[in-house]
């Protein structure tokens, strides 16, 4: 009998096609939003499935573990997997997933150093100056911003993401350090970036301040009130990571105190909630969670996530399992 895969929202066609000609029977929510816990669990309950492949955005725990005990994966179609309980999944012999497409890290890390530029050219805040009129006459002096090259860019976190921002950055002519739980030497020996093993050092080097870690217990809230004191009062953080990686209250309070001079999100805290304080901030640049949003790095993305459904089911040996 053809297998059943269920799709929590509409992803590139590819990925569905993929699962089509292999003969799954596939049936995807159509609708373009999120669906709550309590819809996919409605779903989940219409049809015995044997795989879901899901989106960053969906709460995946004991609870749809429950109602659908034939599921025997579930693939995430992101690079993170913060959103599926893993721990709880292994106990359950249920395979977990991730799509670490090469083509999304090369967009994530292209975001970072657009983001890097935005915050140090003013690029944002002089747009809204522009469309709001206010460009009246050429001033010698408005909107100075800071050259990169030469700066300290320390990036916490060097896996796949971290490491080609360490490449971009460093041909920019930044100098790049980073501090990771795990030494990267081939940054250190390719690229001459520095290894620190403290991140509070790190902290206080830095011009801009990068994070690339996933969200874990010890990695939430990570930069909070007393390391954010530590930045210099120049200094950029550009969160591309996870929000609840950053204290967004401490962040704000640190931009208000002009502890450091300014910050890029593309996540956020309590995603897709902004903290209000920091949108009406000039100095930080927000972005809805769209560094990984290039097309043929989406289209990857759905694509090893159908694959790691397809090789769970045909050859027993998926890519990626995050709770081996
Ligand atoms: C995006 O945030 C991803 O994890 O792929």
């Amino acid at each position: 009998m053809a297998k059943a895969v269920f799709i929590t929202r509409k992803i590139p066609d590819i990925g569905i096609r993929m699962l089509k000609e292999r003969g799954y029977e596939v049936d995807v929510n159509l609708k373009d939003s999120v669906l709550s816990q309590k819809q996919i669990i409605k779903s989940l309950k219409k049809k015995t499935y044997d795989a879901v492949l899901v989106l960053l955005t969906d709460r995946v725990d004991s609870a749809i573990f429950n109602v659908a005990p034939s599921v025997k994966i579930y693939a995430n179609c992101a690079a993170g997997y913060d959103n599926i309980d893993i721990i709880e999944a292994k106990k359950r012999g249920i395979t977990v997933t991730n799509a670490p497409a090469p083509l999304a890290t090369e967009a994530v890390a292209e975001h970072v150093i657009a983001l890097m530029f935005a915050l140090a050219t003013r690029i944002v805040e002089a747009d809204k100056f522009v469309r709001r009129g206010k460009y009246k006459k050429w001033l010698p002096m408005n909107f100075m911003g800071i050259n990169l090259a030469g700066k300290t860019l320390g990036l916490i976190g060097a896996g796949r993401i971290g490491e080609r921002v360490a490449r971009l950055a460093s041909g920019l002519g930044l100098k790049v350090i980073y501090y990771d739980v795990i030494r990267n030497e081939r940054i250190e020996k390719e690229c001459g970036v520095a290894y620190y093993n403290s991140i509070e050092e790190l902290l206080q080097k830095a011009d801009v301040v990068s994070l690339h870690v996933p969200l874990l217990d010890s990695t939430r809230h990570l930069i909070n009130e007393k390391r954010l004191l530590l930045m210099k009062p120049t200094s950029f953080l550009v969160n591309t990571s996870r929000g609840p990686v950053v204290d967004e209250k401490a962040l704000e309070k640190a931009l208000r105190k002009k502890i450091i001079r300014g910050a890029a999100l593309d996540v956020f805290e309590f995603e897709p909630k902004v903290t209000p304080g920091l949108k009406k901030m000039d100095n930080v640049v927000l972005t809805p969670h769209i560094a990984s949003a290039e097309g043929e790095a989406r289209n990857q993305m759905a694509e090893i996530a159908a694959q790691n459904i397809i090789d769970f089911f045909e050859n027993g040996k998926p890519g990626n399992i995050v709770n081996p």
